[in-house]
């Protein structure tokens, strides 16, 4: 049996963090489910559809990552769609407590749900897409923070 893994994040945008962890996951994995989703908590600076393409621009050439979007619960769209595993990248203590907090409920939704985590790689510890959003706002180079597409077509969009 073929094991995927969903990645579930707003990606509001996504950075070279978040890419760096999809990458591995796709050796570990036979399929890598990027969501993208909604946090009802946050404002986002980019849009849904906007968000939805810096993903799959990041994403394109990797061949077992596949793209989806949805607005619902997290384990509402794992039924749906037979999948138990999630993914989710660590970069810190903060991200620790939050992510076993959620990891939690998830689990208590669906018992059938594990959350895997995968230590961010110490290079990207420090890129965030809050720092990068500050970035933006600057109209700084995003080079060093998110993948060369989604840089150019930021770029696009607001400078
Ligand atoms: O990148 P983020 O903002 O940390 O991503 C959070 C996200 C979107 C993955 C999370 O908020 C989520 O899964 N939202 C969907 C609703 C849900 O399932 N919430 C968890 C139960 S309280």
């Amino acid at each position: 049996m073929s094991k995927k893994v969903i990645y579930p994040g707003s990606f509001d945008p996504i950075t070279l963090g978040h890419l760096d962890i999809i990458q591995r996951a796709s050796t570990i994995f036979d399929e890598v489910i990027v969501l993208v989703s909604k946090n009802i908590n946050k404002n986002y600076m980019f849009s849904f559809k906007e968000r939805l393409e810096f993903v799959e621009l990041a994403t394109k050439d990797l061949k077992n990552v596949v793209v989806c979007s949805d607005n619902g619960l997290l384990v509402d769209f794992m039924f749906k769609n037979n999948i138990t595993t999630i993914l989710k990248g660590i970069r810190n203590i903060k991200d620790f407590e939050y992510e076993y907090e959620m990891s939690l409920i998830n689990q208590n939704l669906d018992p059938i749900i594990d959350t895997v985590f995968l230590l961010s790689n110490p290079i990207y510890t420090m890129v965030s897409s809050t720092n990068v959003r500050e970035l933006i706002k600057y109209k700084k180079d995003l080079i060093n923070f998110v993948p060369e597409k989604v840089n150019f077509r930021i770029k696009e969009l607001i400078y």
